[in-house]
């Protein structure tokens, strides 16, 4: 951040300052008191004329002619503001309080459709700064937003608030959607009216970090958030710790919604000259629900932020569910094996394969010990990924760098590289603990988990990289009387291996993985190329779970493997839920009868020539799991050409009345084809119509009679256009 000295504008430069997407509008303009204002936020004003209307827009600071009300953009502790404040700071004096006067603004294009626009404030009592960053996505109608906050006081200032952003809505009534849940239990969804107060949505759990919360919310206003109507701000830290929303309802009624890191024990002592840069607040305001504001975020996500976002995505054969730690390389090879017969791209060996002095058994020693357990692989990986090609499939492996268990050598060697308490008794999850990344000598160790690997095993294809434990025993033995940094520090040190196996093999597919789907922010997927939803893989269980993740992410970044768990459904069922999804398998093909293993292979070779529109093409959730006892989503291309349309009847009710499920996103005035696909041997398809040509016309506006009242059956139907 180039900070100059700054010094605060004088009226003839308090010009209003434009965030614009192509739909929407966030407009700042300046008080006479040079504070900055919130004057609009919302769709997207047609007319330039009119913006004169809005609150201090007038550069002499006149009030408004229509509506007057604004709001303080990033307001300061203690000063005349009675809310939460954005930003609150405890001078050298000791004294508490922070205001801040607008200095300058600056907008370049950083492409055609992307523009960044840089406010910079100034307190004119202490030498503090900040700079306020919006990056806004044109045609994506998304804006990602982050603060900059630097001081020049002598000694160093200790920082107590330090939110990415801050949003406000006047509306008659709020609505929160928020996203909670625990191990095999994710993303639950659930609303709730907001009223006078607080709401907050946080964690502290410091790694794996969204155990219990995720790190999004939808906001619906003067309703519900609703699939396709209603006005909808959909917003998401880029944060893998400690986070916090928070909504705050004032004496007016009306809201304020507060983004950032969680500041629970993390007051951070900043020196002079140093920035400290809050994480990214991402966000889109949609009009027409949140079907809509998914797409954009989804279209975001794959052009500008999820590892090789617009690339291929490899199918898999995973051994966790399958042989837990129980294997050696004769099964292993078996295994690789059935994955070529299956069809799938590759081959991961998950957890057990590492450590000799406290071998990986079972998940109380090992971790930490990062060389291929001897007496149970001889060959080491490389003899693994040699026995992989030979078999026909590429080779990907577990890791969960961050993590040790006493009982290994790493922790035998480096006990103070460990968060645990020096004085206290010590608190297990999961029997292991977290490493202490703030040091930098554990990021090096860190990095040299991946690198050592890839070093030895050039033609490794893939990483499944995990993080099972919270952080328990809050002490950093590197941060010492600095512990009020460790759940900062602690994440920053993340990120600097991330970036460093990002740099260093920038092609290398990874999944992000955190006992199932704790860790799923989009400052993580910068560095991924998908993460792994939840450990619970029953299908039923997997509708709801990748019905909330989709409303965040593209399904292209939603690993789902179909294994052996809900054994009551067919492996049809099992295989057509992960088909909309990143498709991989867990599963012995041992376990399945030669029906079952012809069907799945029939649904790997559908997969890939389907590819192209389930991982890039447009997401439509059409009936909820969570109103209906069916599922039903469809995938259409960008080009309209080809769509698929995933049915799921989960638990319907005898004689229940079924309605045609109305298809979106097709072209109103081209013809398509319908043809259910995935059938099982044997089988032929019970949808009327099956076969026939309809107008996109026709399928969105009556729609087709897909839903049965049959328990745990599904269908997958293609369109093609003619
Ligand atoms: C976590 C992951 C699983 C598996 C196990 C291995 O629970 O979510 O998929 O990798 O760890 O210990």
């Amino acid at each position: 951040m180039a900070f100059l000295t700054l010094v605060a504008a004088d009226a003839a430069e308090r010009t209003p300052v434009r965030i614009s997407t192509d739909e929407t509008d966030l407009i700042l303009t300046i008080a006479p008191d040079g504070r900055l204002q919130q004057a609009y936020f919302g769709k997207r004003l047609a007319n330039e004329a009119d913006l004169a209307h809005l609150p201090y827009y007038n550069v002499q600071g006149s009030g408004a002619g229509g509506n007057a009300k604004s709001w303080e953009v990033y307001p300061g502790s203690g000063a005349q503001d009675y809310f939460e404040p954005a930003v609150a700071i405890t001078h050298n004096d000791g004294n508490m309080t922070t205001v801040l006067a607008f200095v300058s603004s600056e907008t370049k294009k950083i492409d055609g459709n992307v523009t960044e626009t840089v406010l910079r404030l100034k307190d004119s009592v202490y030498p503090i700064e900040v700079a306020l960053h919006y990056v806004a996505y044109g045609k994506e109608n998304i804006i990602k937003t982050w603060s900059e906050i630097l001081h020049r006081e002598k000694k160093p200032v200790t920082i107590w608030r330090y939110a990415s952003n801050m949003l406000y809505f006047e509306s008659a009534s709020y609505f929160l959607t928020e996203f909670s849940g625990d191990w095999a239990n994710e993303v639950k969804m659930s609303s709730q009216e907001l009223q006078f107060g607080k709401k907050i949505i946080e964690t502290k759990l410091g790694s794996r970090a969204a155990m219990h919360a995720h790190p999004f919310f939808e906001l619906g206003l003067d309703g519900i958030p609703e699939e396709d109507e209603g006005e909808v701000l959909m917003g998401t830290i880029g944060w893998t710790g400690n986070f916090q929303f928070t909504f705050e309802i004032d004496n007016n009624g009306d809201l304020r919604v507060l983004s950032g890191i969680n500041p629970y024990a993390s007051a951070y002592e900043l020196k002079a000259g140093e920035v400290f840069r809050t994480p990214e607040f991402i966000f889109t305001l949609s009009y027409c629900g949140k079907g809509k504001a998914s797409r954009d975020i989804h279209a975001w996500a794959r052009e500008y932020r999820l590892k090789d976002g617009k690339g291929d995505r490899l199918t898999l054969l995973n051994n966790w569910e399958a042989t837990g730690f129980n294997f050696d390389e004769a099964k292993l090879e078996g295994l690789m094996k059935e994955a070529k017969t299956l069809g799938v791209d590759m081959f991961l060996l998950d957890d057990g394969w590492f450590a000799n002095k406290y071998p990986r058994a079972n998940d109380r020693a090992g971790l930490g010990d990062w060389d291929a357990t001897r007496n149970k692989l001889p060959g080491g990986v490389p003899h693994l990924v040699q026995a992989a090609k030979e078999a026909g499939v590429k080779f990907g492996i577990w890791i969960e760098p961050e993590m040790v268990n006493p009982k290994s050598e790493l922790f035998e060697q480096h006990p103070d590289w460990v968060i645990r308490q020096p004085n206290r008794e010590t608190y297990y999850f999961r029997n292991q603990l977290v490493l202490d990344l703030a040091n930098p000598k554990v990021q090096n160790y860190v990095f040299g988990v991946v690198d050592n690997l890839m070093k030895e095993n050039p033609d490794l294809a893939y990483f499944k990289w995990d993080c099972n434990s919270p952080i328990t025993n809050i002490y950093s033995p590197y941060l010492k009387e600095k512990q009020n940094q460790l759940y900062i520090d602690h994440v920053r040190g993340v990120y600097n291996v991330f970036e460093r196996v990002r740099e260093r093999y920038p092609d290398l597919p990874m999944m992000l993985c955190s006992g199932g789907g704790a860790r799923c922010d989009y400052e993580a997927l910068k560095y991924f190329t998908e993460f792994w939803c939840s450990d619970n893989t029953d299908p039923v269980e997997r509708l709801y779970i990748q019905w909330g993740f989709s409303q965040f992410f593209p399904t292209k970044s939603m690993a789902a493997h179909v294994t052996s768990w809900n054994k009551n459904t067919s492996i049809k069922f099992r295989t057509d839920v992960a088909m909309m999804c990143k498709l991989g398998f867990d599963i012995s093909l041992k376990d399945m009868n030669e029906k079952e293993l012809s069907y799945c292979k029939l649904a790997v070779a559908n997969y890939n020539r389907l590819k192209d529109v389930i991982l890039n093409g447009d997401f439509y959730r059409l009936v909820s799991p969570y109103e209906t006892n069916h599922t039903v989503a469809m995938h259409v291309s960008g080009s309209k050409e080809k769509a698929l349309l995933y049915v799921y009847d989960i638990n319907p009710r005898y004689n229940e009345k079924l309605l045609p499920v109305k298809l979106q996103g097709l072209d109103a005035s081209k013809t398509y084809k319908i043809e259910e696909i995935n059938l099982t041997e044997g089988s032929r398809s019970r949808i009327g119509g099956n076969g026939k040509r309809f107008t996109g016309d026709y399928l969105m506006k009556m729609g087709l009679n897909v839903l049965t009242t049959n328990q745990t059956q599904s269908r997958i139907i293609e369109l093609t256009q003619e």
